[in-house]
């Protein structure tokens, strides 16, 4: 019952200013005092050091900002790891996706068999050579199967992170056709949210819970904001229609947090600047006191 408040101010790996105030965002929206009132003791570390995007850059590579996201991953990635050791658990405010890289290089290296759910429009996972713009954001769960650039597939020194069959993905709606034949290949679980539209958030949740739950030993749940529909959620870069509604996403945190299996998260992409007073950081307060237990009665 013990919460290490982990913020990265990142916002190298994509193109929109702003994503990297949304640690402050969620601390405006009050997480740390929210998380207390529910009887936790909560640590905030404070932000992660970011560098500075690059002067110039090297269009043969198709890796925006490379060095800085890949040293920015490493950085929090030895954090992350000590928080485990300590026994609390790492709550990582973000930050684009690319936040991620780093979360899962700290966390993996203490569990043999850990569990990904990505709560996602995106699939996360092109690499410089599908990647339709270069945005880190669009490749971390690709870096953690160990598919990609080096410099982010060995974060921490060691690869992968994750197996393909211990992740599952949720909210999708926006593939490219890199990250589709990924999927395809390496057999990853995806509730499309025409999955989601044909069997409820109910039974989504419960086959995700029943499938992760014996063939891991920790569950990592990394949770894009734009995986909510922008109606719910407008402050993010890059927002598509047709998505998870609040109270659907609401309704996955309690059955997580009832099922008791999530040992780390993410909440990344909340971005102030493309906001409506700061709605995106209340609605990902909310999400996380659902999470960590939350009940009215
Ligand atoms: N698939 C697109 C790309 O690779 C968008 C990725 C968006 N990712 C995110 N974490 N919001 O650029
Ligand atoms: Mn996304
Ligand atoms: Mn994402
Ligand atoms: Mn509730």
């Amino acid at each position: 019952s013990k919460i290490t408040i982990v913020g990265v101010p990142m916002d190298l790996g994509q193109r929109n200013p702003g994503v990297n105030m949304g640690p402050n965002a969620m601390r405006y929206a009050g997480v740390s005092e929210y998380l207390e009132g529910l009887g936790y003791k909560v640590t905030d570390y404070n932000d992660i050091e970011i560098g500075k995007a690059e002067y110039l850059e090297d269009p043969k590579i198709n890796l925006r900002n490379l060095k800085a996201v890949a040293d920015a991953s490493e950085t929090l990635g030895e954090k992350v790891d000590s928080i485990v050791k300590s026994g609390e658990f790492p709550l990582i405010l973000g930050g684009d996706h690319s936040v991620a890289i780093g979360s899962l290089a700290g966390i993996a290296k203490n569990y043999k068999k850990l569990g990904v759910i990505w709560y996602d429009a995106h699939g996360d996972l092109n690499t410089p050579e599908t990647s339709p713009s270069g945005n880190i954001h669009g490749m971390p769960l690709a870096a953690s199967l160990g598919i990609g650039h080096p410099a982010l597939t060995n974060v921490l020194n060691y690869s992968p992170k994750v197996k393909p069959e211990n992740i599952v993905i949720i909210g999708a709606r926006d593939l490219d056709a890199g990250e589709r034949e990924l999927i395809k290949a390496r057999g990853i679980k995806v509730y499309t949210m025409h999955e989601i539209d044909r069997l409820g958030m109910t039974r989504v949740i419960e086959e995700t819970i029943e499938y992760l739950k014996d063939r891991t030993d920790g569950v990592h749940l990394s949770l894009d904001l734009d995986g909510l529909d922008p109606a719910d959620a407008p402050g993010v870069g890059t927002p598509v229609i047709g998505g998870i509604s609040y109270r659907e996403s609401h309704l996955a945190m309690e059955m997580l947090a009832e099922a008791d299996i999530i040992t780390s998260a993410d909440f990344v992409e909340v971005n102030p600047i493309l906001d409506e007073r700061n709605r995106t950081a209340v609605v990902a307060v909310k999400l996380m006191g659902s999470l960590f237990g939350e009940k009215l009665l």
